[in-house]
């Protein structure tokens, strides 16, 4: 990015808002990351949530792991307190037995099965990057094209933290949070006199980019930033860093290549599930990918304060966007006064592609 390139901030005019934001659920015709692979056991059962559907995560002794809906079809107890056998899962209570498709194919005292009123729904379900993914909208458009590609992820050259949390706030502040860099002086006491510089945007249908870059207007580098963008390629003269953030509903990205440098020093790819039925609550799952520096072992060495520095900056970001949760709560509605082109075309994507309030759920 040439420093004779930067442009001044469009007043670009993206329309009148059709729903209150903060009201909109999150489409369910994509494919979610649910659960850590890593905490559904062999043999075990998993309890998640995707926006107040409670679902069961199914990993069998052998095969593949499956997503059923988390009830018994006989007296609607909980299927994750059943019994993995075999490839099955057996209720914990009479032992109606289903498999990966939700049918029940054992009711051990009667042979009454074969009825759909006795199976129940199952979730087209894949793992991949160490997470379990769920389809939770229309069978139909579970394909393996609308599946996410995070090519950092299976990259070598990159290492991979996970963030895994929840934060009790509408999906869509996290969005707005992530986009608008004007909010360093949130990060202050960990990032230091940082000055964001906005620098263009982009946007379709169902997508919304912008690029920033960054300039030090007071004191040095924190450490923690220095380790995690590594040994730096000489920047030729009138070059500069770029960071690029991405919502491609209903994913999020961002992407930051130091000055000079072909690859990104830091390639992050995030999504925000809501856990309950109002959307007001979401399960934060990302994979934060940072390119090796020459000396590979470096990263591994200054890893755990990696750890520690991403996560006082996502502590910051987590307070700030559950107080935004509580203002609305209060409040009623979506009162923000946003002024950022970035945001409101970024409010213009989410809304447009979410599902409005009061739409009947079909699936
Ligand atoms: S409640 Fe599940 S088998 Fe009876
Ligand atoms: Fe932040």
């Amino acid at each position: 990015m040439s420093v004779e390139n930067v442009p001044e901030v469009p007043q670009i005019e993206f329309g009148e808002e059709v729903a209150d934001i903060r009201k909109t659920a999150i489409d369910p015709n994509f494919w979610y990351p649910i659960a850590r692979s890593k905490d559904v056991k062999r043999g075990k059962t998993r309890a998640v949530s995707f926006s107040g559907e409670s679902i069961v995560l199914v990993r069998p002794t052998k095969g593949k792991l499956f997503a059923l809906e988390n009830r018994c079809a006989h007296r609607q107890v909980p299927l994750d307190i059943g019994k993995v056998s075999g490839c099955t899962i057996k209720c914990g209570y009479h032992g109606w037995e289903y498999d990966a498709n939700g049918d029940c194919i054992s009711i051990p005292y009667l042979d009454a099965r074969k009825t759909t009123r006795n199976n129940v729904k199952h979730y087209p379900s894949k793992e991949a990057y160490g997470l379990v993914f769920i389809f939770p909208g229309d069978i139909d458009k579970a394909t393996d094209e609308t599946f996410p590609n995070v090519p950092s992820a299976t990259n070598p050259k990159y290492k991979t933290r996970y963030l895994d949390r929840t934060v009790d706030c509408h999906y869509t502040f996290m969005h707005e949070n992530l986009m608008d860099m004007n909010h360093q002086f949130l990060h202050r006491k960990l990032m230091g006199g940082i000055k964001t510089m906005f620098l263009g945007m982009r946007h379709g249908s169902n997508w919304f980019e912008s690029d920033y870059t960054f300039t030090r207007a007071t004191g040095s580098q924190p450490l923690g930033e220095k380790f995690m963008l590594g040994d730096r390629p000489k920047a030729a003269p009138g070059e500069r860093d770029l960071m690029t953030i991405r919502t491609e509903y209903p994913y999020q990205t961002l992407k930051f290549w130091t000055a000079g440098s072909e690859e990104p020093a830091l390639d992050l790819w995030n999504i925000y599930v809501p856990i309950d039925k109002e959307n007001r609550k979401n399960h934060t799952f990302g994979l934060m990918m940072i390119r090796r520096p020459k000396i590979s072992l470096l990263l591994d060495i200054f890893w755990p304060f990696i750890v520690w520095f991403t996560n006082g900056i996502f502590k910051e970001d987590r307070i700030i966007c559950e107080l935004e949760q509580n203002a609305f709560d209060n409040q009623g509605s979506d009162l923000n006064n946003e002024v950022f082109p970035a945001i409101k075309g970024l409010r213009k994507v989410l809304i447009e592609n979410g599902v409005a309030p009061n739409t009947p759920n079909t699936n």
